[in-house]
């Protein structure tokens, strides 16, 4: 478990801050690390991702420093009263298939875009110090060149990366025109605890861990020689937490969130299957989604240098943890 007062201090101890889609996997872990650092977190969510139970960790302890707001981020109103008196805003909320999104292109638009519109808007209007967005490496679509750098051409292959690269803009038009201050980070495959295994979308890790857990084969769409930059959870939260804390601007800069590694598919199938004791159980390969791409890796020179990050927690070790706790909450 990352100790994160000693990766960031008392910077966060009293201030307010808002989380956009805080019941969600990676939402619920950033209002965690921010509880724990003695921040004062409004989480603002629908629950139509999250679930109340990812709070169950450290709610409790937090007292009123915690508050759950069950609403959407497109109710004006209630995100402006949610936003009142916060220093930082991280917006995570958005729906996030990207196969879902080839299905539903309007609905993605008014959450993934005007949602974000509305989120800034709150955060002009209430002196927000910074807004942190959940950016997506979609962006950087198929292009055969590895790593993915940030100054790039993008290629959105589906209305959701579309949409990401949206925000991105947006966040860069407000530190523009009306100097809110604004990063887009750009997450590349978060896996970790709290992912959601249920959904007929569910991510790879999440998916291949039910899948196995149930004692199925883990199915792959495509041959499975795609690969991806998985990345930890907690690497995504220490992002978003530098972010934060970096005392220039950062004027709507992309940045790639990642671990800098690229492992494919069916290593990954044979990997999680080793660990869960389970390494009978090859993958099934189904024909391949529209929208996905075939390679990630990041280039996380960017993030080293406005931010200097670094990964903190390594894909096996990730791994390790995800595994151990999906084999606990399955029982
Ligand atoms: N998980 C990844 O690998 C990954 C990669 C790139 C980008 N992202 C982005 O990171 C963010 C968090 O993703 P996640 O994996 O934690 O997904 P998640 O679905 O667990 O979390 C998203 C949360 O947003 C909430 N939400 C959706 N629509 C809402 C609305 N209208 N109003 C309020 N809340 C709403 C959901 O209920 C959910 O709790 C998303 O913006 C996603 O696009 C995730």
């Amino acid at each position: 478990m990352t100790d994160w007062q000693k990766q960031h201090g008392d910077f966060f101890t009293g201030a307010r801050v808002l989380v956009t889609g805080g019941a969600g996997f990676i939402g619920s872990h950033l209002s965690e690390a921010l509880i724990r650092l003695g921040a004062s977190v409004v989480v603002i969510d629908d629950l139509c991702g999250g679930d109340r139970a990812n709070f169950d960790s450290f709610a409790s302890d937090a007292g009123n420093r915690f508050e759950f707001v069950e609403g959407s981020i497109l109710d004006q109103d209630l995100l402006a009263r949610c936003t009142e008196g916060c220093r930082f805003v991280f917006h995570q909320a958005a729906l996030g298939s990207v196969p879902r999104s080839v299905e539903q292109p309007r609905l993605f638009q008014e959450v993934n875009v005007t949602g974000t519109l509305n989120v800034l808007e709150a955060a002009r209007a209430k002196g927000v110090q910074r807004v942190m967005f959940a950016a997506s490496s979609s962006a950087y679509g198929d292009s055969e060149t590895l790593p993915k750098i940030e100054h790039m051409p993008v290629l959105p292959k589906s209305p959701y990366a579309a949409n990401k690269l949206a925000g991105e803009h947006l966040m860069r038009a407000y530190a523009g025109s009306y100097g809110l201050d604004t990063a887009s980070l750009r997450y590349f495959n978060i896996f970790g605890p709290r992912q959601n295994a249920n959904s007929a979308y569910a991510a790879v890790i999440a998916a291949f861990a039910k899948a196995l857990h149930d004692d199925k084969q883990p199915l792959i769409f495509g041959d499975g020689k795609q690969s991806r930059d998985f990345t930890y959870v907690d690497n995504a939260v220490h992002a978003n937490l530098l972010a934060a804390k970096r005392p220039d601007p950062i004027g709507g800069t992309v940045i790639n969130v990642a671990c800098g590694l690229r492992v494919d598919v069916n290593e990954l199938a044979a990997q999680m299957a080793q660990i869960m004791g389970k390494p009978n159980l090859t993958a099934l390969h189904e024909p391949e989604r529209a929208g996905d791409v075939k390679h990630s890796l990041a280039d996380l020179t960017v993030a080293k240098n406005v931010l200097g990050y670094q990964p903190i927690v390594d894909f096996q070790a990730g791994l390790r943890q995800t595994v151990s706790w999906y084999q606990a909450v399955m029982v």
